[in-house]
C-alpha cells in the first residue's frame, strides 16, 4: 500500500507546514494582486499579505462567504484572464444567483490528482471499473469523480443519475467494482435491485464512494451490510474545488483526511468566527494553498465538524463526518436539530426504511416538525405504529424537543437522483430570505 502513495502523502508534518506556508503566502499574494474583492477586503482589515509569517497569521484575514461570491457574480472572483479558464462549474442556485467557479488546465490537473489520491485510499486501484452516477454537467460530483477515476487509470462508466433501473442493469452487465455515487441515491438503487429481484449483495461492486451530503454511522452500516460493500466517505465543494478535498481512508474507516497539502482547514466558532483549536467542533473553514483560477481565502463551508490528528495518512488532519450545517439546522423552540440526528433513529428503528423526510409546518405562532418515516414493506400495522412511539420517543429523549411521526407506506416519500431534499418547509414566509 505505502509504495503507492504519491510525493504529497509521503511528506512528513514538518515538510508540509512548510509547503503550506509558501503555498498560501503565494495565494494570499495572487489573490490581492488579481482579485479586487480581496485586495478591498484585505485593505478594509489592514492586512497585507505579507503580514502572513505563519500559518496562524491566516486568522488575520477576513472570511469569504457565499454571499461575497454571488455579489461578484458571475465572474468577479476569477484571479487570471478569463482565456486562461478552461472549466465552468456552478451551484444549482435555487436561492437566487448560483455561485460560478472556474479552473485553469492546472487547476483541472491538480483536481484529477486530487480525486485519484481519494479514490485510492478507499481502496480503487487502476484498472477497476468506476461506475459514477453523481450528476454530470454544472454540478462538480459527476465531472470531478470521472477525471479523478482517469487519472487513477481506472476505466469509467459516465452513468450520471437518473434512470435508475438502466443503472442496476449497468452494474448488472459492466460489473464495476467501484461506485461513485450520493448515498441517498444508493438506498434509492438498493430498492430498485430488490425491486427487480437481484440479491444487492450479489453485484460485482466492492466499494463505494459516498458523498455531495451528510450520512451517518448507521447509514455506513445499513449500505455496507445489504450490498456487502466497503463504504467511505468523500467530501468537497465546488467553491474550494468540488469532489476530493477529504477523503476516508478504507483501512480505517474513522472520518476523512483533508487534503492540507491544496486546502488549508481551519475550524471556527459559527456565531464568534474565533478559530478553535484541533478538536472543538465548529465551523469549517478552507484557503486554497494552490489554486491559480479562483483562489479562495477562509471561505465559511457552514459545514460542522472538528479537526483530529492524521491516522492512516499521518501528515494529513482529518475531519469528523460532517454532522450538518450551521444552515440546514432547525431550531424547533429554542432546540437546535439536525437530520443527521433523525436519520440515526430511523436507521435504528425496527418496521421502518432508511427513507424519511422531516416536515416543517406552523401551528399557530410555534413551529412544529413531523418525521415522514417509509415503512418497511414487510411491516405489520403493529410494527408501524410501534415505529411511530419508538421514533417520537427517541427524538424527544436524544434531540429534546416533541415531534409527530408518520409512517407512510413504502415507496412513497419523493427518491433521490442526487443529493437528497430532507427538509420540506412549509412554515408561511415570513420575508427574511436564507442563503
Ligand atoms: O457536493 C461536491 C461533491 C460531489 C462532494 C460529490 C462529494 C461528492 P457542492 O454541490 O458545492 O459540492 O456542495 C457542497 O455539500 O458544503 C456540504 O454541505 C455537502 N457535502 C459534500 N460532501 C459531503 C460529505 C459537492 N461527504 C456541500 N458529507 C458541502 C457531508 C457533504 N456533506
Amino acid at each position: 500500500m505505502t509504495d503507492m502513495l504519491d510525493a504529497g502523502e509521503r511528506l512528513d508534518a514538518k515538510e508540509l507546514q512548510l509547503l503550506q506556508l509558501t503555498r498560501l503566502r503565494d495565494t494570499l499574494e495572487h489573490a490581492y494582486r488579481n482579485v479586487p474583492h480581496y485586495r478591498a477586503g484585505f485593505d478594509k482589515a489592514g492586512v497585507h499579505p505579507e503580514d502572513c509569517r505563519t500559518l496562524a497569521d491566516l486568522a488575520r484575514f477576513p472570511f469569504t462567504t457565499k454571499a461575497d461570491l454571488r455579489e461578484n457574480y458571475p465572474f468577479g472572483m476569477f484571479a487570471v484572464e478569463r482565456s486562461e479558464i478552461r472549466r465552468i462549474h456552478a451551484s444549482s442556485g435555487t436561492t437566487g444567483r448560483p455561485t460560478v467557479v472556474g479552473y485553469t488546465e492546472g487547476d483541472l490537473d491538480v483536481w484529477a490528482d486530487a480525486v485519484a489520491r481519494s479514490i485510492r485510499a478507499a481502496g480503487g486501484r487502476p484498472g477497476q471499473i468506476v461506475h459514477v452516477a453523481y450528476g454530470y454537467g454544472l454540478f462538480t460530483g459527476g465531472l470531478g469523480a470521472h477525471y479523478g477515476a482517469e487519472r487513477l487509470g481506472c476505466t469509467v462508466v459516465p452513468a450520471s443519475g437518473g434512470m435508475t433501473a438502466r443503472q442496476v442493469q449497468l452494474i448488472q452487465d459492466f460489473r464495476p467494482e467501484i461506485i461513485m455515487v450520493t448515498p441517498s441515491y444508493m438506498l434509492t438503487l438498493l430498492d430498485e435491485f430488490e425491486r427487480q429481484g437481484i440479491d444487492p449483495r450479489t453485484t460485482s461492486l466492492r466499494t463505494g464512494i459516498f458523498g455531495a451530503e451528510p450520512w451517518t454511522e448507521q447509514m455506513r452500516t445499513e449500505i455496507e451490510e445489504r450490498f456487502a460493500i466497503d463504504a467511505v466517505d468523500i467530501y468537497g465543494l465546488s467553491e474550494v474545488m468540488g469532489p476530493g478535498v477529504a477523503q476516508e481512508c478504507v483501512e480505517t474507516k474513522d472520518g476523512l483526511h483533508i487534503w492540507e497539502d491544496h486546502f488549508y482547514p481551519e475550524v471556527v466558532d459559527p456565531v464568534t468566527g474565533e478559530v478553535l483549536p484541533d478538536g472543538e467542533p465548529g465551523e469549517l473553514v478552507f484557503t486554497s494553498l494552490t489554486k491559480q483560477a479562483m483562489p479562495v481565502i477562509r471561505y465559511r463551508t457552514r459545514d460542522l465538524t472538528r479537526l483530529l490528528p492524521g491516522s492512516a495518512r499521518p501528515a494529513f488532519r482529518r475531519m469528523e463526518k460532517i454532522t450538518g450545517r450551521s444552515d440546514d439546522m432547525v431550531i424547533l423552540r429554542g432546540v437546535n436539530l439536525f437530520p443527521t440526528q433523525i436519520e440515526e433513529i430511523v436507521l435504528r428503528t425496527p418496521g421502518v426504511a432508511p427513507h424519511f423526510q422531516l416536515r416543517l409546518t406552523r401551528e399557530g405562532r410555534l413551529d412544529a416538525l413531523t418525521v415522514r418515516a417509509e415503512a418497511r414493506a414487510d411491516a405489520t400495522a403493529e410494527e408501524r405504529s410501534a415505529a411511530a412511539v419508538i421514533i417520537a420517543r427517541a427524538v424527544k429523549d436524544g434531540v429534546g424537543v416533541s415531534v409527530g411521526v408518520e409512517i407512510v407506506d413504502p415507496e412513497t416519500l419523493e427518491r433521490s437522483v442526487g443529493k437528497i431534499k430532507r427538509i420540506v418547509d412549509e412554515r408561511p414566509r415570513t420575508g427574511v430570505s436564507a442563503s
